[in-house]
């Protein structure tokens, strides 16, 4: 039976529990913080899914150091990602390890590192953009190469979600200066804390051949609270390889919240829709005055992360299947987010250079 290894019994440790279990995996959710363990046990996981599944084992991390495991998740803070799954290539290096996103904090320290090190222990690292695994996400891009729009002239998209609803779900935190999310630095704010805008804009712009983002000109609302330092917006105009240019923006101020995506083609158009109601993500093609093609996808929230780790169980069968997750793509996001602050703060466009070396961790 596959076994999996959760660092994190916070959010998302717990619904990526649950959707390993629904696959019918061993799970061992650990946390180093015993609170959290208990907040699993009693409040999140039975308030989210019925009621607690006595076959997860919560632990901490050291009471499992020892043992062999298939897939690792890491679902900690983004600044702790980057050793934890160094520590574990170091340990007993799994097949797979899924690093949340981001991926880490926009220094990308370690990455280069981590990159190495997995290629030596023969271990996959991919990173959870969950939103590239949704059902809806996989219709758009069957859609596009059998209805094809035409060269594309733009692409936009934008995350723009407040965060009242991260913080409600999160009760034990006091407000941003609590966590990383109040922290550009630490991987948070709207530059980390939404990254799947720019994440799935790459992945639209990867499916349509227009190259990889070779250049960021970007404002960002950089705010000073109560002892926290974030981003609250940041808007970017890019460029890519293909010399096509796009916006990408993402907040943690707008309610009711936008998650939405647009490529524009000289014979129509493709709108791709997260929550386009409270229970639907929304796909459409519209080639003009030719085709309409809608369809609104039902969903809850654990089908968000359905798709992302039946996807983990395909890549232990074939280690050597294509993955729209893997560590790559994860640090093409981080060096769109490295290039956004540096724009933002130094007032001019910048290239984009995915081969500058990344500083080593600590
Ligand atoms: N893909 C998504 O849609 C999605 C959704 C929610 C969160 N996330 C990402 O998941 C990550 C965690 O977010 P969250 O909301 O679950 O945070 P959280 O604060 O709810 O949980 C994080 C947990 O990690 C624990 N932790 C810290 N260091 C640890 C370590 N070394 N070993 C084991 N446990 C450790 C903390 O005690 C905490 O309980 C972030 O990177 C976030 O962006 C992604």
């Amino acid at each position: 039976m596959t076994q999996v290894k959760i660092l994190g019994a916070g959010s998302i440790g717990n619904h990526l529990a649950h959707a390993s279990r629904k696959l019918g995996w061993q799970v061992t959710l650990c946390d180093i913080d015993p609170a959290a363990l208990d907040r699993t046990r009693k409040d999140i996981y039975p308030a989210r899914y019925g009621s607690f599944d006595e076959s997860i084992a919560l632990s901490s991390p050291e009471e499992v150091s020892g043992q062999a495991f298939d897939i690792v998740i890491i679902g900690t803070p983004p600044d702790s990602h980057v050793p934890l799954a160094l520590a574990e290539l170091e340990g007993r290096p799994p097949k797979l390890i899924l690093i949340e996103k981001p991926l880490c904090p926009p220094d990308l320290a370690g990455c280069d590192r981590l990159a190495e090190q997995a290629r030596a222990a023969g271990t996959r690292v991919l990173v959870g953009y969950n939103h590239r695994m949704t059902e809806h996400t996989l219709l758009a891009g069957r859609w596009l190469s059998e209805n094809p729009i035409g060269p594309v002239t733009t692409l936009r998209a934008r995350f723009r979600e407040h965060w009242g609803g991260i913080f409600d779900a999160h009760p034990w935190l006091d407000g941003p200066a609590d966590t990383y999310l109040g922290f550009t630095r630490k991987g948070g704010g709207a530059l980390g804390e939404h990254s799947h805008a720019i994440n799935i804009w790459q992945y639209f712009a990867e499916l349509a051949g227009l190259g990889r983002i070779t250049e960021v000109t970007a404002l960002l609302d950089e705010v000073e609270n109560r002892g926290a330092a974030y981003d609250r917006i940041a808007q970017l105009s890019v460029r890519t390889e293909s010399g096509v240019i796009g916006t990408i923006v993402q907040d943690v101020v707008t309610r009711p919240a936008q998650k939405w995506l647009r490529m524009e083609g000289r014979d129509g158009y493709l709108e791709w829709e997260v929550n386009a109601t409270p229970s639907h993500d929304r796909i459409c093609l519209i080639r003009h005055e030719r085709q309409t093609l809608e369809e609104m996808v039902e969903k809850s929230r654990p089908d968000d992360f359905r798709g992302e780790i039946e996807h983990l169980g395909e890549l232990l069968e074939n280690p050597d299947g294509k993955s729209p997750l893997d560590l790559g793509a994860g640090m093409d996001t981080m060096r769109i987010i490295e290039a956004a602050i540096r724009s933002s703060r130094e007032g001019r466009r910048i290239r984009v250079d995915y081969d500058a070396p990344t500083p080593d961790t600590q």
